[in-house]
């Protein structure tokens, strides 16, 4: 993926409420620890959300692991080094974690909006299943809006002049649309990979955006960087102005606008 470093907290974090919702509904699947719990977030981020993780479920450690310097450059500050409840911040690949080198088991592995970046979840799931102690729990949050035309337009605009002639490189396709499986396939895997209780849903979240436009406001943090990435800087405002006008025509022009935003949360326990 050529996205590695277009993270820009700054832009992410626009719309921090609503993409602490979906969060905060993955940590209500939790079950109780019998126990302070040894926890792993992948593609932690900022690590806002890790350290509400750690502090809500009083983990005896927490390590959150990401892939982009400038995600782990504002998660560093949110590190915790108490007595018995130590929480630090790792450079890493999610999709490559297996456990290995944490010297112990995990109790938690979550990953909040991040799975989705990466092929072949079957294969993933299984290497973070295969870290988690007997009785650990897998708690995974990913988008799945891939065919709203918020996504969509995108990938008609990538291909029009004068952006197709200018890209350095092709623009990576949606990971959502290539990488998220449906609802009921989380389903079978968890059960394929040994998880006694399981908890699989699709859920849609109203965000209200000041109108239709506005849309482009929220894809900017997350699946436009892989556009930035390949697209010379002196497009990028044409581009912008042609995404919205596009939203406009397709989506009417709504002010408020109600974006529908579909994503999948998915719980699994193991046996104890
Ligand atoms: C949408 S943000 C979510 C951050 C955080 N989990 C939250 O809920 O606020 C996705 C994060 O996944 C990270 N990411 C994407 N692919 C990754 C990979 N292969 N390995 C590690 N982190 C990755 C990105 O750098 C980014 O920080």
């Amino acid at each position: 993926m050529t996205t590695t470093d277009t993270w820009d907290p700054a832009t992410y974090d626009r719309f921090k409420a609503e993409r602490t919702q979906p969060f905060l509904d993955l940590l209500a699947l939790l079950a109780p620890f019998p126990s302070a719990p040894r926890v792993v977030d992948l593609g932690c981020g900022t690590g806002e959300l890790t350290r509400l993780l750690h502090d809500r479920i009083g983990a005896a450690r927490t390590l959150g692991i990401d892939r982009s310097p400038a995600m782990l450059a504002e998660a560093g500050p949110r590190a915790v080094d108490e007595p018995g409840h130590h929480l630090s911040f790792a450079l890493g690949d999610l999709a490559a974690w297996d456990g290995e080198g944490e010297g112990e088991d995990t109790d938690l592995v979550l990953a909040n909006a991040a799975l989705h970046w990466v092929p072949d979840h079957p294969g993933v799931l299984a290497r973070w299943t295969a870290a988690l102690a007997p009785g650990g729990q897998l708690a995974v949050q990913v988008p799945a809006n891939a065919d709203h035309p918020s996504h969509t337009l995108i990938a008609e605009l990538v291909t029009e002049e004068p952006f197709v002639s200018a890209l350095t490189a092709p623009v990576d396709p949606d990971p959502v649309a290539v990488n998220v499986l449906r609802p009921e396939q989380y389903a079978e895997l968890l059960g394929d990979l040994g998880y006694e209780a399981q908890h699989v849903r699709l859920q849609v979240y109203a965000h209200h955006l000041a109108g239709t436009a506005a849309v482009a406001d929220w894809t900017a943090g997350t699946t436009m960087t892989r556009v930035r990435a390949v697209l010379p800087a002196d497009l990028l405002p044409e581009f912008d102005a042609r995404y919205r006008a596009r939203l406009v025509a397709v989506l009417g022009d709504r002010q408020p606008y109600l974006y529908p935003f579909k994503r999948i949360l998915f719980w699994g326990r193991r046996p104890s």
